[in-house]
């Protein structure tokens, strides 16, 4: 007797097949058309079954910024959204920068996860180089490096608005202690994520823009355009190259950076890459309809970017969609574009509006499954997660594709509810949220009111 089946379903594999999944001990027993017995039956006839999505970017500000988004909001809005696994950025206070703040967090974490986590570390060049070896070997996913970013010295904190010679502050690094960061991830067989800025180029062209007084969403774009997401892929790449280091670069947003990324693949670099769905979704024309909630860095550029991207995610150029959820206070968004803060709310909105492309007719459900959930498992080397096979965690999202629905900010389970997709209209919901066979949300609600989620520690050596 099995613990729980899913009967009748369309489950989402390389094909569509209507079938059976049974569970037990939280891991799917057999997929199959046979009828056994199983102490609880959920019938699924009519809707899709997914493995539940995994989105390895997310800001989750906690601890250190809970009034932006803390782990508990932040992994129920997952949860609601069809997530079962999530991986929280070191960029908190305290920020994951060694063995100790890892396990620290882990510790902290502990009962206050809705869905499966992973951790990554921080690298900040050579002040902790040598601890990068230490956190692969306590279980971190990855290690993350903002490229182009200052970073509070003592907070660890991103600076947005980074000026030259702004005390209290750690510069971006110059290129030769970024090449000895890829030496030592070579060395780890470590996965290093970029964020891909040029800080000259941007500085340069703030500088400019102040000047001449630009205020609106151009003026932004002009100052941080898509030269600057190519200088740091094309840097990272040679640095790829030459020292054979998995590189993976994060939210790529231009159709320039998805054709060095294409050619670099194509001899051979070890290069991985995502992008995210407002990248995907929207352009600069989007700005006067959206407005400030559209800024997010690196800034969304023009609508031939954004079609460049959808042609790289669909060739392979980018191995996954990830949310990059990186919510602030709503009273932060408002005021000069320059100087409010980048990111909104994404972990809950990611699958309904990746969902909302199939029912367009642009991709399949297969394709939703890969890019959301087989191919980051697989990236990141997380075995029993990404795809529904015996063996494998119990991770599963119904989905209804009948159901149309708005996205709106007051429905979102995040602390500070925010998105440029307020009230966009979407066909095609997550309804039904499994994580390793429990139901863990329901018709956009959570269920339980205590967390089963689990930290997943990665120790395996990653493939590509
Ligand atoms: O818009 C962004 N916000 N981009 C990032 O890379 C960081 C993030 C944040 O942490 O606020
Ligand atoms: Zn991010």
């Amino acid at each position: 007797m099995y613990d729980f089946v899913l009967k009748n379903g369309w489950v989402v594999g390389n094909r569509i097949c209507r079938t059976n999944i049974y569970v037990q001990d939280g891991k799917i027993a057999a997929v199959t058309d046979a009828d056994y017995e199983a102490a609880s039956i959920q019938d699924a006839a009519g809707l899709y079954v997914l493995p539940g999505c995994i989105d390895t970017h997310c800001h989750f500000r906690d601890p250190g910024a809970t009034q932006k988004e803390d782990f508990a909001h932040g992994t129920c809005a997952a949860a609601v959204g069809g997530v079962t696994t999530v991986f929280d950025m070191p960029n908190t206070n305290p920020a994951v920068l060694d063995a100790g703040s890892l396990k620290q967090k882990v510790e902290y974490f502990k009962d206050k996860a809705f869905v499966d986590y992973g951790l990554w570390g921080l690298s900040l060049g050579r002040l902790n180089l040598a601890e990068l070896r230490a956190m692969k070997d306590g279980g971190a996913a990855a290690v993350k490096f903002f490229w182009g970013y200052a970073i509070d010295e003592k907070t660890h904190a991103l600076i947005y608005n980074y000026v030259p010679g702004q005390p209290g502050v750690i510069p971006p690094l110059d290129d030769g202690e970024v090449y000895e960061i890829f030496e030592q991830i070579a060395c780890n067989r470590q996965i290093l994520a970029i964020h891909a800025e040029n800080s000259g180029l941007i500085h340069v062209l703030t500088k400019r823009n102040a000047v001449s007084g630009g205020t609106d969403y151009r003026a932004l774009l002009a100052s941080r355009p898509a030269l600057a997401e190519v200088l740091t892929i094309q840097t990272a790449l040679a640095f790829a190259r030459d020292t054979g280091a998995h590189l993976h670069i994060l939210h790529v947003t231009s159709g320039d950076g998805v054709e060095l990324i294409r050619r670099a693949k194509a001899e051979g670099v070890p290069v991985t890459a995502e992008t995210c769905p407002h990248y995907l979704l929207l352009s600069a024309d989007d700005y006067e309809r959206v407005g400030p909630m559209i800024k997010v860095y690196p800034v969304i550029k023009e609508e031939s970017d954004r079609l460049a991207l959808w042609q790289g995610l669909m060739d392979g150029t980018l191995d996954f969609v990830a949310s990059d959820h990186a919510p602030h206070c709503i009273s932060e968004k408002k005021g000069s574009l320059f100087a409010i803060p980048s990111g909104m709310c994404g972990v809950e909105s990611m699958l309904p509006l990746m969902l909302g492309e199939v029912s367009k007719g642009r991709i399949t459900l297969p394709f939703v499954g890969r890019v959301l959930s087989e191919n980051p498992a697989r990236i990141y080397g997380l075995a029993a997660k990404g795809v529904i096979q015996r063996g494998k965690d119990a991770d599963l999202v119904l989905v209804d594709m009948r159901k149309t629905r708005r996205i709106r900010n007051e429905d979102l389970h995040s602390k500070q509810p925010m998105t440029a997709f307020d009230g966009l209209e979407v066909t095609g919901w997550p309804v039904k949220t499994y994580l390793r066979g429990k139901l863990v949300a329901d018709n956009h609600k959570i269920c339980e009111e205590k967390p089963i989620g689990k930290w997943v520690p990665l120790y395996q050596n990653v493939s590509r």
